[in-house]
């Protein structure tokens, strides 16, 4: 079977941050389904991963990528919960099954060889099942992407309103996911062209943090005392801001850490009142309960794009560029 890989030699001409390689079909093992991959999608992690930047080792000639959605191809011995035909969707953190965070497990991408392949043997219980009405494609950006923005809203109801940052993969979900709980959406990003699809896409007000650094009393003033929830992406880079925007008793769900700098000043967080919570992607039942509200809402992701898969490698350059507004995907 064709696969692309990390870290295979120096990298490609170009920057070509993985490389095609042949396997052997897997079989699966008891307990296991053998899944024909028909589309993954990028995170973050997954170009830090590539770019060997990510915070654990990966070792060379590792397939990448945690996200992918496909048909099950071949059942184990005692699979129960799936069968031959069945569409699937992968899970980011395959024991996480329900509960509280247990502890950090081995990943796809790193621990665990990932989706960027034509076929993948794995344990039942990581999978979820895909919802109807989204095509493969759009069922491959949920396992990161949607599970964390969905965890990073959750509790968020009609009179809320949420700051997102940005237009990336988890932001986009979060702003869909909030305004389908009715809450209103404030938005930053980098660009008039995004503010515009931000708009569109149900963004009460959209602040450039470009040309508005202090954007945190910005969106204090817009949401009349605060956002209630904020998703936070940029980390240390815009804690600071965030704490001005958050409202008093607001909550501030730390997603990502993409922007370098100086973190937070303890006291200002402290006179909020507001709470500091991490997010961790979500469990498979997190998933599932996620999917339940996809499906009712005929919820669809919002892709920027579409690669095939040959061009796996022009997939990660795309998603390097950065001029992207919500997911990129690979269709297998
Ligand atoms: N904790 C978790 O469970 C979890 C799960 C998934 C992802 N993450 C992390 O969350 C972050 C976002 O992931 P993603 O997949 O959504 O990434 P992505 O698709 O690459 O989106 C990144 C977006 O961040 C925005 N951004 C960058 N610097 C910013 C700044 N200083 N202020 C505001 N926005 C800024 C940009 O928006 P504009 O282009 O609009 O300016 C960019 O499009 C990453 O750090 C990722 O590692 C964490």
């Amino acid at each position: 079977m064709r696969t692309f890989q990390v870290r295979a030699g120096d990298g490609l001409p170009g920057g070509g941050l993985v490389t095609p390689a042949e396997r052997p079909v897997p079989s699966p093992s008891a307990g296991e389904v053998l899944v024909r991959v028909k589309a993954s999608s990028l995170n973050a992690r997954d170009l830090l991963i590539a770019a060997g930047r990510y915070s654990v080792e990966v070792p060379p000639g590792r397939i990448p990528l945690s996200d992918g959605s496909g048909v099950v191809e071949a059942v184990g011995d005692g699979v129960s919960r799936f069968r031959v035909g069945d569409r699937v969707v992968s899970t980011f953190h395959p024991t996480w099954l329900y509960g509280r965070f247990p502890a950090w497990g081995e990943l796809h991408g790193t621990q665990r060889d990932g989706w960027l392949t034509e076929y993948i043997a794995l344990d039942e219980q990581s999978l979820v099942a895909a919802p109807d009405h989204l095509s493969f494609e759009e069922a491959a950006t949920l396992p990161c992407a949607a599970l964390t923005a969905w965890s990073a809203v959750s509790g968020v109801g009609p009179g809320d309103a949420l700051l997102v940052q940005g237009s990336g993969g988890v932001s986009v979900f979060a702003l869909q996911f909030a305004r389908l709980a009715g809450a209103r959406v404030v938005a930053t990003t980098s660009s008039g062209e995004k503010a515009r699809r931000l708009t569109a896409l149900g963004a009460s007000d959209v602040v450039n943090y470009l040309s508005t650094p202090e954007w945190g009393a910005r969106v204090r003033a817009l949401t009349d005392g605060g956002a209630d929830r904020v998703v936070e992406i940029g980390g240390a880079g815009t804690l600071s801001q965030s704490i001005d925007a958050v409202a008093y008793g607001g909550q501030i769900a730390l997603v990502g850490n993409l922007a370098s700098g100086s973190g937070m000043d303890i006291t200002r967080f402290f006179r909020r009142a507001a709470t500091l919570r991490s997010i961790s992607v979500g469990s498979r039942s997190d998933f599932e309960r996620m999917n339940k509200v996809i499906a009712r809402h005929r919820l669809r992701p919002v892709i920027d794009r579409v690669f095939p898969f040959d061009e796996a490698p022009e997939a990660f350059s795309h998603f390097e560029k950065g001029s992207r507004v919500g997911k990129v995907v690979i269709s297998h």
